[in-house]
């Protein structure tokens, strides 16, 4: 099997259910959706995909928010707190400073708790509820945690949330705290939590709801049609070029399944698919290592660091689909520094934009590879931004200002702003 942008449209199995399935990116197996709980083909532990017998159009879509491409989902509606339909900014000053056509942040941010990961609880959480599971978990560098302690509330089930201990934001820690989960600090970095959990999940303790459970990327596919309908009512075009953090790479492979699913309706054609780049901070790149080394699969790094801690991960799970949607796309992956990561975050915000540390990757991604002349200047390109700065206190105090004390009198604020 393979990921392919031209793919036929897949006969229509006796397991589906309302023309939805479950299918192997590897052997093609295909499973009933809701009835038994699967996170991975039972013949060859192939990531699995949801499938439908009929998949929209455009001119299918209707509403707002992530609901809107229902048509598009394994399920008429989910768990919701309104998200999705986030803001596609305009950045004329970093526009211009980069040196591309068009360049639009879809921020992300700006959902219910702050990352994307919403779109994808609202879809993943449904489903759990259709299960009839009360236990659900993931493992996480916080937004995952954060999103589905929320989420998981609201649906009225119990949450689990395994974190590496002392690497997780502050608001994330804090909202997965409010939200009701048990925090299950291990002593352990990201990767070692999602073994864990995994096999919790295979014991049956708990719902995996991290981005191997395929539904959830169902829900992230939605960024990518948001980006398309937005670019189309403003530019009358399709961007040239998405550019996203990558860390399982759940959202690359999901903007990808997006992309095909809309040429396999005959919606769009493959030379209009965005080109998809990740990018990676230098400290966990095995994808961009994968893609420079043209290699079929990952090597797993055990030894991460990075500033941005919600890209610290050494194993993307999602690499079986992500690799084929960056090579079959024309895109490509780009590895960042550190302090590139910060100056991007705080280009964006002098633009107004607050995002927090692994948001700003791709744009230093994409300055690194315009300044290479991988992207060129007449490109039309969307740079997501995954979480929002409160997300991360700490990293924006130390990108930002210091505070100045001064004495609590006018005349003496005055005297201090005129040193
Ligand atoms: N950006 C942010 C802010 C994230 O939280 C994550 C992933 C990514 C990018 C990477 O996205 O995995 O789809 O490639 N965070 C997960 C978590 C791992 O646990 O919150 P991806």
């Amino acid at each position: 099997m393979s990921l392919s942008l031209t793919a036929d449209t897949p006969a229509v199995p006796a397991v589906a259910v309302d023309g939805v399935w479950l299918e192997c990116i590897e052997c093609g197996a295909t499973y009933a959706p809701f009835e038994d709980i699967r996170y991975t083909c039972d013949e060859d532990d192939g990531l699995l995909e949801v499938r439908y017998a009929d998949l929209p159009t455009f001119e299918e879509f209707s509403g707002r928010g992530v609901w809107r491409y229902a048509d598009a989902l394994p399920l008429a509606d989910g768990v919701t707190t309104q998200e999705g339909d986030t803001p596609l900014y305009e950045v004329p000053r970093l526009e211009a400073d980069i040196g591309v056509e068009t360049l639009r942040i879809k921020h992300e941010g700006m959902n219910p708790t702050g990352s994307f990961k919403d779109r994808g609880m609202t879809v993943g959480v449904a489903v759990a509820k259709e299960l009839g599971v009360d236990r659900l978990a993931c493992a996480s560098t916080g937004n995952t945690s954060a999103a589905l302690a929320a989420y998981g509330s609201r649906g009225g089930m119990e949450t689990l949330v395994l974190l590496p201990a002392g690497k997780v934001a502050a608001g994330k820690v804090g909202q997965a705290a409010l939200h009701d989960a048990r925090i299950l600090e291990v002593d352990g970095n990201f990767d070692r939590c999602l073994d864990i959990v995994q096999e919790l999940a295979a014991m049956g303790e708990a719902y995996l709801l991290n981005s191997l459970n395929p539904f959830r990327l169902e829900g992230q596919k939605t960024i990518g049609l948001e980006i398309l309908e937005g670019f189309r009512a403003d530019y009358d075009a399709y961007p040239d070029r998405i550019v996203l953090p990558v860390g399982n790479a759940g959202n690359t492979s999901a903007l990808y399944k997006a992309f095909r699913e809309l040429v396999q309706a005959g919606a769009l054609e493959p030379s209009e698919v965005p080109k998809l780049t990740g990018v990676q901070a230098e400290g966990a790149a095995p994808i961009v290592e994968a893609i420079e080394n043209d290699a079929d699969h990952v090597r797993r790094w055990d030894d991460v660091e990075t500033r941005a801690t919600a890209i610290r991960i050494g194993n993307p799970v999602n690499a079986p689909k992500a690799l084929p949607g960056i090579r079959e796309t024309g895109g490509t992956a780009v590895a960042v520094s550190d302090d590139e990561i910060t100056a991007a975050q705080q280009a964006l915000a002098r633009e107004g934009i607050g995002v927090e540390p692994a948001s700003a990757a791709s744009v230093a991604g994409l300055r690194n590879l315009r300044a290479q002349g991988v992207v060129g200047d007449d490109e039309r390109v969307a740079c997501l931004t995954t979480g929002h700065l409160l997300k991360d206190p700490d990293a924006a105090a130390a990108a930002g200002n210091d505070p100045e004390p001064v004495p609590a009198d006018t005349d003496g604020v005055l005297a201090h702003l005129q040193e």
